[in-house]
């Protein structure tokens, strides 16, 4: 195993205890077995909503009307104010 897929997979290791026992899929592998492939995994990104009247999500559970069942364990990953440069700058 070469330091660069050494470092993927103590990065998606360090993911999975992160999210609880979510594991992240391997995008590679993901977009030849989603349809819509690239399209798909764009979707997903920008499709969180609040959940509509009725329906509830446990801990760690968001709503994106995208995800099959609606229901995903990956966190909003395209937030404003997610990563603050060292000058301050939110971004
Ligand atoms: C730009 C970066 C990312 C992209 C494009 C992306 C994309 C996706 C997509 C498309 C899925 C749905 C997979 C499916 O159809 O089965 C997914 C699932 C997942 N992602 Fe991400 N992701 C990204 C970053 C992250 C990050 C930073 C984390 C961890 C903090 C993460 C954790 C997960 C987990 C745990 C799942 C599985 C969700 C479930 O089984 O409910 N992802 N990701």
């Amino acid at each position: 195993m070469n330091t660069f897929s050494k470092v993927i997979v103590e990065t998606e290791f360090l993911m999975f205890l992160v999210m609880s026992g979510a594991y992240p899929p391997d995008m590679s592998v993901l977009v030849k077995a989603r349809k819509g492939g690239a399209n798909y995994i764009y979707s997903v990104l920008v499709g969180y909503e609040d959940p509509p009247p009725g329906v509830t999500l446990d801990d760690g559970v968001y709503y994106n009307k995208y995800m099959a069942g609606n229901k995903i364990k990956m966190p909003n990953n395209l937030m404003d104010g997610l990563v603050e440069y060292a000058d301050g700058t939110l971004a």
